[in-house]
C-alpha cells in the first residue's frame, strides 16, 4: 500500500485529481425478497437501499451517479426523482439483463473519458465514504482498484486470483477450478477504474463463460494484457460490501446499522441501557449526558438536549427535546412536518401523545393518555391526565384538569382556544372553541364552556345539583 500511495503523490502532483463518476447498478430483479417492491427500492433505516448508496456517493463528492436500471425501471427511477440529492443524477435502462459488464456498457455514453468510474451496486447499502475513499486513491486516474474482502466461505463470489500484490484475475465461481474455488479472497462487486480504459475494454466483452453473462470482472484480463495495474483494497468489514438478497439478510443488515449507529452514539456519550433495543430511522443528534432506555424508536430528525433521558418503549419522531427533559415510557412523539418541540425540564408521559405543532415551554407536564396537537402550552403548565389539547394557547401555570377537551372541530372547521395565564380547567370540562379564558379564571369540573370568561372569574356551566332527602329507588315487582 504505502509504495502505490507514493506513487499516487507523484501522479496527482502534476495532473489534477481527476472526477468521480459513480455507476451504480440496479438492474437485477431481487426474486427472492418475494416482493412487489422492487429490491432496491426495499427499505433499510426507512431509506430505500439505493438512497443509501447515492448518500454515499455523494459523500465522494462525485460529479455524477449514472443509475442502471431494469427491471421495475419506471418504478426505481420515480422513487428517485422524488428524493433530494445534491448529485447530477443520470438513469440508463438494461434491457434484458445480460450480467453485469453488460449493465456497465450501457452507462458509457453517460460517463466523461476523463473521470475515473466508481462501480457500485444498488443492494449494497453500508460501504462507508473513507472506504471508497481509499480505493479511489488507489486507482490514482491511471489503475484499476479492486475492494476485495476475505471470506472464510467464499461460495458464490468471483475470487482473486494474484500475482504478488498485484491481481491477476477474477474468476467467477461457477468458471473456477477447484484450486480457484479454494481461494478465499473474494471480489466485492466495487472497484475504481478510469473511464477511458473503463470504456475500452468493456467493447471487448464477451459472454463465453459457465453463465453466458457479459461479465464486468473480465476486464481485469484485459487490463492485465494491457499492461495496467490491477491493484486490490482489502478490507476486513464484510458489512460494507453485504448484498441484499431476501427478507433474511435484509433484516441482518438493519440490525448491523442500527449497531454502527449505537456504537457511534455511546462514542459520543450517549448511555444507551441496552445498545441492541435501539432503532434510529433517521438522524439522532444528542448533547452531553443523554439516557436512552430500551426499545425506542427515533425517526426523521429529532435532537436530544443536554441531561435528556428517555423512558423505554418510546416512538419519537420529528422534534426536538431541550435539557433537562424527561420522557417517560410508553410515549409516542411524531411532529411530522410542523415539529414538536418540548422545553427544558418538561415531563412527558408516561403513555403521552404529542402530535404536530406541539410546543411545549420549560417544565410543562404532560402526563398519561394526555394528547396534544398544534398547541403551544407555556412555561409551567401542566395537563396531567386523560386530556385533550388541539388547536390550542395554553398560558404559563395553567392546570388543564383530568378528562378535559378543547373542541376545536365543528364538523367543517377547526378553532383555537386560549386558555390565560393561571387558569385552573377543573377535570372533565368541554371548551368549545373558539374561547377565551381569562387570565386566573377558574372554571367548574364537567362544564361545557361555549362563551369567553372575564379575567378572575370563576365559570360554572353544567346542569345545577338537585338533592332529594330519604329517596326511595324503585323496588322489583313480586313475580305471579
Ligand atoms: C458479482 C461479481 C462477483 C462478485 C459479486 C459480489 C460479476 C460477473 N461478478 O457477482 O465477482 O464476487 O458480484 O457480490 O460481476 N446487475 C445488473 N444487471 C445485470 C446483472 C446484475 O444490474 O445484468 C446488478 C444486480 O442487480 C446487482 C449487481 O449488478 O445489484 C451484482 O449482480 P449479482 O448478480 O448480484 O452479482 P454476481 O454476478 O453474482
Ligand atoms: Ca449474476
Amino acid at each position: 500500500m504505502s509504495s502505490n500511495h507514493l506513487e499516487n503523490h507523484q501522479s496527482t502532483t502534476s495532473a489534477p485529481t481527476p472526477a468521480v463518476d459513480v455507476v451504480i447498478m440496479a438492474a437485477g430483479k431481487g426474486t427472492r425478497m418475494k416482493s412487489r417492491l422492487p429490491k432496491v427500492l426495499q427499505q433499510l433505516a426507512h431509506k430505500p437501499l439505493l438512497q443509501h448508496v447515492l448518500a454515499t456517493a455523494e459523500q465522494l463528492h462525485a460529479r455524477s451517479a449514472v443509475v442502471i436500471t431494469g427491471h421495475e425501471a419506471v418504478q426505481v427511477e420515480a422513487a428517485l426523482s422524488h428524493l433530494p440529492s445534491a448529485l447530477p443524477l443520470k438513469f440508463v435502462r438494461q434491457e434484458p439483463q445480460l450480467g453485469t459488464g453488460h449493465a456497465v456498457q450501457q452507462a458509457v455514453p453517460a460517463l466523461e473519458d476523463d473521470g475515473v468510474v466508481v462501480v457500485l451496486s444498488g443492494d449494497v447499502p453500508l460501504t462507508q465514504a473513507d472506504t471508497l475513499h481509499a480505493l479511489i486513491a488507489l486507482c490514482a486516474g491511471q489503475h484499476v482498484a479492486l475492494l476485495t474482502l476475505d471470506m472464510p466461505d467464499p461460495t458464490g463470489y468471483g475470487r482473486i486470483e494474484r500475482n504478488g500484490d498485484a491481481v491477476r484475475a477474477i474468476v467467477e465461481h461457477k468458471d473456477a477450478t477447484p484450486a480457484q474455488k479454494a481461494l478465499t479472497e473474494i471480489y466485492s462487486g466495487i472497484m475504481a477504474v478510469p473511464a477511458r480504459l473503463l470504456k475500452a475494454w468493456l467493447a471487448r466483452l464477451d459472454n463465453k463463460n459457465a453463465q453466458g453473462e457479459y461479465y464486468l470482472t473480465d476486464i481485469v484480463k484485459f487490463a492485465v494484457q494491457d499492461g495496467v495495474r490491477v491493484l486490490a483494497h482489502t478490507i476486513t468489514d464484510a458489512v460494507q460490501v453485504a448484498g441484499i438478497n431476501s427478507p433474511v439478510q435484509l433484516a441482518e443488515l438493519e440490525r448491523a446499522y442500527q449497531h454502527r449507529l449505537a456504537l457511534a452514539l455511546m462514542e459520543q456519550g450517549v448511555r444507551l441501557k441496552d445498545p441492541a433495543r435501539l432503532d434510529v430511522r433517521g438522524v439522532l443528534a444528542c448533547a452531553a449526558d443523554v439516557e436512552i432506555d430500551i426499545n425506542c424508536i427515533f425517526e426523521g430528525r429529532v435532537s436530544l438536549g443536554e441531561g435528556v433521558k428517555i423512558g423505554a418503549n418510546c416512538v419519537i419522531a420529528n422534534c426536538s427535546i431541550a435539557a433537562g427533559a424527561v420522557i417517560h415510557p410508553f410515549t409516542h412523539i411524531d411532529g411530522e412536518k410542523l415539529g414538536v418541540a418540548v422545553g427544558t425540564d418538561a415531563r412527558v408521559g408516561p403513555f403521552a401523545r404529542l402530535r404536530p405543532g406541539a410546543q411545549l415551554g420549560a417544565d410543562v407536564h404532560i402526563g398519561n393518555f394526555v394528547e396534544v396537537k398544534n398547541s403551544i402550552l407555556a412555561k409551567g403548565a401542566k395537563a396531567n391526565h386523560l386530556a385533550y389539547l388541539g388547536d390550542a394557547t395554553v398560558g404559563e401555570r395553567v392546570n388543564y384538569g383530568a378528562g378535559s377537551i378543547t373542541a376545536n372541530y365543528d364538523g367543517a372547521n377547526k378553532h383555537r382556544t386560549v386558555i390565560e395565564a393561571d387558569v385552573h380547567i377543573g377535570s372533565n370540562c368541554v371548551l368549545v372553541a373558539p374561547v377565551t379564558i381569562g387570565a386566573g379564571g377558574t372554571v367548574g369540573a364537567g362544564s361545557t364552556i361555549t362563551k369567553s370568561t372575564e379575567a378572575g372569574a370563576l365559570s360554572v356551566a353544567r346542569g345545577k345539583q338537585v338533592s332529594i332527602a330519604n329517596y326511595q329507588r324503585p323496588a322489583k315487582k313480586p313475580k305471579d
